[in-house]
């Protein structure tokens, strides 16, 4: 280890190019102007000098896999004056240690692939159950009904629970969650009080989610013995130790995670086919091709075989990654890349910028599907692209996710054709993910089948 003195500190703008990248922040109304443009004119590694808030941000591989992999043990994922930690409490996402590695030991089995297979029909009907409201010409927002699609499956897999009867009274608590959650007047003032609107959503989803809780332990009492768990909650309620408390933050944790993720992914996919129809075109012809009018679910082989769609749903996933960046805290002082990251400082790693980094990617900006030609992809080195994070924390979900998107894609495009309506206006909105804000309207209409 070098003399602390020799590591040299985290770089800044200096003070012209800061005001620079303020006056883009400021003109695009975009926190992701103001990180692109610090990368462009600070480089790879660099400090954001706003008050109170001066997160260390490294972009590309080298930081990626320091992050992930090398120095993983001398980062916390726990700030513990965020928001995301007041929600979740102890939930998998904001836990460190022994603590996070039973709460993942537990929940992990369930989403491994050979138990998200057979959920395939369940992502095919509850597609279905959004997208038959739909009248043939009409309007629809796909940022607003890809979220009741991700909240069915969501519920209806990992908790084996109808969410239907409940969408409309929870709608606005889970967006006001979300809210909550997301960058906002607490990354510069860490007290700011709750605001009501926040504490009613949380004590709304509490109410419902403890609810789910003791139904699930009185089924378990009054069947006797105790079942294999067959989903996530099943799983969490069998454990020893997991009182209510705890269940309900994995609950609540998943519920989040795993659904805003996959709202956004799916609103991006249909936002990206819509600005390049010939794309659009070539999925549906793939799918008619493997799938043709099949109305039941396909199998995991069928979609499988939907390799441009798998491009497609990679694509969507550089250019917009759902999370856009990965949050941690440095427990001591610790080198990354060689600047010197002080103890306490908080740490970030950008995906957004690591997927569209000029030195890593041809025409980072561009949308181009072909770059992951199964067989041809296009070579950057590992830790490059990391849309689901990666090292022993990887997400999750993320084989769900993929299979999930996969299945209500295949779905919508097979039932439907689709235009885009305000292709122009759509910006992507740093929320608790990357979404495509003010939504992406879609004239919508039945396909002869
Ligand atoms: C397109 C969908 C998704 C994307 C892009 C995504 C992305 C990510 C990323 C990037 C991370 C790591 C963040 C970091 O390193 O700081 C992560 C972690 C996580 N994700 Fe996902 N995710 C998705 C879907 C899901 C789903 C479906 C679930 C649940 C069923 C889920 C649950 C989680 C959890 C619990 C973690 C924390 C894991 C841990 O700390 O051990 N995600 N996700």
């Amino acid at each position: 280890m070098r003399m602390r003195e020799e590591i040299p500190p985290l770089p800044q703008a200096e003070p012209r190019k800061g005001l620079r990248v303020l006056a883009g922040l400021l003109r695009d109304r975009s926190p992701l102007t103001a990180l692109a443009l610090m990368r462009e004119y600070v480089g790879p590694v660099f400090q954001i000098n706003a008050p109170n808030f001066r997160p260390a941000v490294f972009v590309g591989p080298d930081a990626n896999r320091q992050i992930l992999i090398t120095e993983r043990e001398r980062l916390s994922w726990r700030n513990e004056s965020d928001p995301v930690v007041k929600l979740l409490r102890r939930g998998v996402l904001v836990v460190d240690g022994e603590e996070h590695d039973h709460y993942r030991r537990i929940m992990d089995p369930t989403l491994q692939r050979r138990n998200v297979i057979p959920h395939i029909p369940d992502f095919w009907r509850y597609t279905d159950q959004v997208a038959d409201a739909w009248a043939d010409g009409s309007t629809q927002d796909m940022l607003v009904e890809m979220r009741k699609v991700a909240l069915l499956i969501l519920m209806g897999a990992s908790f084996h629970v109808d969410f239907a009867p409940h969408m409309e009274r929870l709608w606005q608590p889970i967006l006001h969650l979300i809210e909550y959650i997301s960058p906002g007047l607490w990354v510069v003032w860490p007290g700011a009080p709750v605001a009501a609107k926040h504490r009613r959503a949380m004590a709304a989803m509490d109410e419902y989610l403890y609810a789910i809780i003791r139904e699930r332990r009185q089924a378990l009492a009054e069947s006797g013995a105790a079942p294999a768990p067959s989903d996530l909650l099943g799983a969490l309620v069998v454990t020893p130790g997991m009182t209510d408390d705890l269940i309900r933050d994995q609950l609540l944790t998943m519920l989040i995670a795993g659904h805003d993720t996959s709202t956004a992914l799916l609103a991006w996919v249909f936002y990206l086919l819509g600005m390049h129809p010939a794309w659009l075109a070539q999925l549906q012809a793939e799918i008619d091709a493997v799938l043709g009018k099949q109305d039941e679910p396909p199998s995991n082989e069928q979609l499988n075989e939907l390799s441009l769609l798998e491009q497609v749903i990679k694509e969507a996933l550089r250019l917009y990654p759902p999370i856009h960046v990965g949050n941690r805290r440095a427990v001591e002082e610790m080198a990354i890349c060689g600047y010197r990251v002080p103890e306490g400082s908080r740490v970030m790693y950008s995906i957004y910028l690591s997927h569209r980094d000029k030195e890593h990617w041809r025409e980072p900006d561009a949308f181009c599907p072909e770059r992951f030609e199964r067989g041809q992809e296009e070579k950057t080195p590992p830790f490059t692209y990391v849309p689901f994070g990666g090292g022993p924390r990887t997400c999750i979900g993320a084989t769900f996710a993929q299979i999930e998107a996969r299945a209500v894609l295949a779905r919508l495009l097979q039932r439907f054709d689709f235009e885009l309506l305000n292709g122009d206006r759509i910006h992507p909105h740093m929320g608790a993910t990357l979404e495509p804000r003010p939504g992406v309207q879609m004239r919508v209409r039945w396909r002869k089948r």
